[in-house]
């Protein structure tokens, strides 16, 4: 049984709850926006693999260790690393990975609420009816025009940032609760939808080969558009740290996101089931947003590694020339929204549960506070793609955008997610694990701790020292 004791939390009003929470959590724009744009860069189909392989060795084993973190502790993520620290007599140093949390959550933020900009303002394009009839180019165009607004792309961030601290300040999650039941479902039966129309009208062959057909040269290999538009690819260890990075990224692992959830879920549910849940529902909404994109690239000459804008300039010629596509158009960017929004306030959260629980401050305050400190780093991901775009604006050859989107997902997730696997591995005592876990200690549980201790650990460090070239 856990210690409740000190917790100043509510829990949830049930198992199912929880699972739901943190599907809202994990199911974002990490799935529908990222995922498809990103296997794009990286060649498909070995990525994809990949990519498949580190969710269920590292993204599950590593998802039930915070999760277990999180409800043994019962607090935010910083008092809950300090709670055990004391419990299992570790070192004090073990505290700071509370904090790395909360720093990472406010980071991804930043940029993630300029991504779901787009997505509030694609709502309004598909309802006025602008994709009706529209052809490739059009459609890129129109996405280009947005991009070259960064008074329209300020708004927009600035409109969402306002959505996220609203919820999270008046602590609506019950409501929330509701509409992600509902709203969730809505969601894959329309990416459904969309697969089916890229099924007919699609190049779907050649999509799913893309996707699912592993081409092991094309993972060592990292292309990009170049600004005269030409495909630029070299070798490196990179795509397999991309997958890396973004199994934690679609699973919301690594930052405290996923353990502040867990300190609010029940003790008796079941951790492991919880877990399979989650990722399966996670990735089946990856490989659906893939399974609807590459067919339409590919049916209208598009190019996969036209980098973050892809589904924008894909999806809405599916939207333009299907029966009922306004409707269909307006429905899907709404969930998007909705979808990004569930999983911005699990992004804000770790930050804001400390500032209550360690300054003493109220909800409302505390969550301004963090949202106005994640605008501010937003404004330079919205410059990225206009006034920012330029060499002399980079750093390491990237955009603030790229440096925040790869310093978050590919160094910060992945070492917040070694340090869990770690602590819950050899630091919490396997009496705590097991009895925390539930599942008795039978193979499961063997089998959990030997990928946690073991697997999980060593293929991140592996990963990062191939794409440093030290190995
Ligand atoms: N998992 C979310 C998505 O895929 C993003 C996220 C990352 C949310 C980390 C919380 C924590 O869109």
């Amino acid at each position: 049984m856990s210690d409740t004791q000190g917790s100043i939390h509510d829990q949830w009003s049930s198992r199912f709850a929880f699972i739901l929470a943190a599907i809202g959590s994990a199911v974002g724009l990490g799935n529908i926006w990222k995922f498809p744009y990103i296997a794009g860069e990286n060649g498909g189909g070995a990525f994809v693999l990949f990519y498949l392989v580190c969710i269920a060795l590292i993204g599950m084993p590593i998802m039930m260790a915070e999760i277990l973190i999180g409800r043994r502790g019962r607090r935010s993520p910083i008092n809950t690393m300090r709670a055990l620290v004391v419990e299992e007599k570790a070192h004090p140093a073990w505290r700071w990975l509370g904090w790395l949390g909360v720093v990472t959550g406010l980071l991804i933020l930043s940029y993630y609420s300029v991504i779901a900009g787009w997505a509030l303002a694609y709502v309004f394009r598909a309802a006025a009816g602008l994709f009706t009839g529209a052809a490739a180019e059009t459609v890129s165009a129109q996405f280009d025009a947005l991009l070259q607004s960064p008074e329209a792309m300020l708004a927009w961030h600035t409109l969402f940032m306002m959505m996220t601290v609203a919820v999270v300040a008046r602590g609506v999650r019950s409501g929330l609760e509701r509409a992600v039941t509902l709203l969730m479902p809505a969601l894959f039966v329309l990416l459904v939808i969309l697969v089916f129309y890229a099924l007919y009208e699609g190049d779907f062959a050649r999509g799913a080969a893309f996707l699912f057909h592993p081409d092991l040269n094309k993972v060592f290999q990292h292309c990009e558009l170049t600004e005269s538009g030409v495909k630029a690819c070299r070798f490196s260890g990179e795509p397999l740290l991309i997958a890396l990075g973004h199994a934690f990224f679609t699973l919301s692992l690594g930052m405290g996101a996923i353990m502040v959830y867990g300190s609010y879920m029940p003790s008796n549910a079941s951790i492991a089931r919880a877990t399979l849940a989650i990722v399966v529902a996670d990735t089946v909404a990856a490989l659906l947003a893939g399974l609807a994109i590459f067919p339409i690239v590919f049916a209208n000459g598009l190019e996969p590694a036209s980098g973050p804008g892809l589904v924008f300039q894909t999806l809405p010629i599916a939207f333009g020339a299907m029966p009922a596509g306004r409707l269909f158009g307006t429905l899907f960017f709404v969930l998007l929204v909705f979808a990004a929004w569930t999983s911005a306030i699990s992004l804000i959260e770790p930050a804001v549960a400390w500032l209550v629980e360690n300054r003493g401050l109220a909800r409302i305050p505390a969550t301004l506070g963090a949202g106005v400190l994640a605008w501010m780093l937003g404004v330079g991901s919205v410059l990225s793609f206009n006034l920012w775009s330029g060499e002399s604006f980079q750093v390491f050859g990237k955009t603030w955008f790229e440096l925040m989107d790869y310093l978050t997902a590919n160094i910060l997730l992945p070492v917040g997610g070694l340090l869990i696997a770690l602590f819950a591995g050899w630091v919490m005592s396997r009496t705590t694990s097991c009895d925390e876990l539930g599942m008795g200690d039978g193979p499961w549980y063997r089998i959990w701790r030997f990928l946690v201790r073991y697997v999980s650990p060593s293929l991140v460090v592996i990963v990062f020292f191939n794409a440093i070239g030290l190995i």
